[in-house]
C-alpha cells in the first residue's frame, strides 16, 4: 500500500458499549475518509487497561469492536485495521518518547485529571502515560490527520510537541501531524438526560444514551424519556438544547437539516417527535446491528481481517521504530 495520499490514524478503545455519539462524532467519519486517504485504524486496548478492565469482557469487546468497525462500513481491503496490542511498536515506541517527556506534560492533562478523581482506587503509572502510548500510535505510522474529538485535543498537541522535540534533537524522523476535523461531522451529540454534558456510555443514568446494540423498544424509551424544554415547539435554538440535541440526532441519521426538521414538526408537538427520532435512530442501526451480528458468527473471518491488519500495521510501524533506534543510538550491528 505504498501511495501518495496522506496518512490518517484514528483509534477506539474497547472499553464497553459504543454510543450513538461515537458513531456520529468519529465511527462514521472513518468510513467516508477511506478513498482520499490511506487510512489506519485500530482498537486501543492497551489504552483500555488504563483502568480497570474484566479480562473476558476485554476480549469479547475487542471483537465486538472489530465486527462494529466493519459492519459500519469501514473495509479492510481499503485500509489497515488492527488490535494495537498485536503490533508490539507501539509499547516499544512509548519507552523511547518516555525519555523525552516530562512528568508535569503528563500531570497537567484534563484528561489525567478527571480520570483520576474518577477512579482514585487505580490512580496508575499508565494511566498518566496513555497520552504518550497515543502519539506513539500516530507517531509510528507517519500519520499527517488524525480525526479525533474535542476531548482528545490536548493529546494530539503533545502529539505534536514530542514530534518536534525528537526531530529537533535526533534529526527528522516523525511527520508531525495535524487535527482533523472532516466536513460535516461538527455534530457534537449530548447526555439524553441532560443536554449540557457530552453523551458518553459512563454516565451513571443509561437513559442518557443510546449504545449501538440497543433494539428499537429501548431506544424508542430512552427518546421518549429524553429532556426536552419549555415551550412545545421543535425548533433548534439555544434555549433549548434538549430539543437542539434530539435535532442533531435526527439529521445525523435522517440527513434532515435543522430546517427540514422544523417545518416537518411545525403544528406537531415533542411527543411525536421523540417517537420519529427514536424509530430513525432505530431503522438506521437496525442493517448495521444486523452484520455485525453475522460477522460475530464468522470468527474465523474476523481473525483473518485482525491478521492482516496486524501484519501490514507490524510492517509500517517497524520502518519507523528501527529508524527511531538507529537515532538514539541504540546498536543495531555493522
Ligand atoms: N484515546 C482515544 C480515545 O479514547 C483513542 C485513541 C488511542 C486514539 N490512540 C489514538 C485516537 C490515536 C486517535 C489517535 O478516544
Amino acid at each position: 500500500m505504498e501511495t501518495e495520499k496522506k496518512k490518517l490514524f484514528s483509534a477506539v478503545q474497547p472499553s464497553g458499549a459504543v454510543t450513538i455519539g461515537n458513531y456520529i462524532g468519529a465511527i462514521r467519519n472513518f468510513v467516508g475518509l477511506q478513498g482520499e486517504y490511506d487510512c489506519i485504524y485500530a482498537v486501543a486496548d492497551l489504552h483500555a487497561i488504563t483502568v480497570k478492565q474484566e479480562p473476558a469482557a476485554l476480549r469479547r469487546n475487542t471483537l465486538e469492536l472489530m465486527a462494529l468497525f466493519i459492519a459500519c462500513g469501514i473495509d479492510p481491503e481499503k485500509c489497515v485495521l488492527f488490535v494495537q496490542s498485536h503490533v508490539p511498536a507501539h509499547c516499544e515506541l512509548t519507552w523511547v518518547l518516555n525519555t523525552i517527556t516530562y512528568p508535569g506534560e503528563l500531570s497537567r492533562m484534563t484528561q489525567f485529571k478527571d480520570k483520576s478523581a474518577k477512579h482514585a482506587d487505580n490512580v496508575n503509572m499508565g494511566l498518566m502515560d496513555y497520552p504518550v502510548l497515543m502519539v506513539s500510535d500516530i507517531l509510528l505510522y507517519q500519520a499527517a490527520l488524525v480525526p479525533i474529538g474535542a476531548d482528545q485535543k490536548q493529546h494530539l498537541e503533545l502529539t505534536r510537541d514530542l514530534a518536534v522535540r525528537f526531530n529537533n534533537r535526533y534529526g527528522q524522523t516523525f511527520t508531525v501531524p495535524e487535527p482533523f476535523i472532516p466536513a460535516g461531522s461538527g455534530a457534537r451529540v449530548m447526555s439524553l438526560a441532560d443536554p449540557s454534558k457530552k453523551m458518553s456510555k459512563s454516565d451513571e443514568n443509561p437513559n442518557g444514551f443510546i449504545t449501538m446494540s440497543d433494539d428499537k423498544d429501548t431506544i424508542v424509551r430512552k427518546c421518549k424519556r429524553a429532556v426536552t424544554d419549555s415551550g412545545s415547539e421543535v425548533r433548534a435554538a439555544a434555549d433549548k438544547p434538549g430539543v437542539t440535541n434530539l435535532m442533531t440526532i435526527y439529521g445525523a441519521f435522517t440527513g434532515k437539516s435543522f430546517e427540514e426538521t422544523e417545518r416537518e414538526f411545525a403544528g406537531k408537538g415533542y411527543g411525536d417527535f421523540k417517537l420519529a427520532v427514536g424509530e430513525a435512530v432505530a431503522d438506521a442501526l437496525a442493517p448495521i446491528q444486523a452484520e455485525k451480528a453475522r460477522l460475530l458468527k464468522d470468527k474465523a473471518y474476523l481473525d483473518g481481517v485482525m491478521k492482516r491488519g496486524e501484519e501490514s500495521a507490524r510492517r509500517i510501524a517497524a520502518r519507523t521504530l528501527s529508524k527511531v533506534y538507529r537515532k538514539v543510538g541504540f546498536y543495531r550491528g555493522e
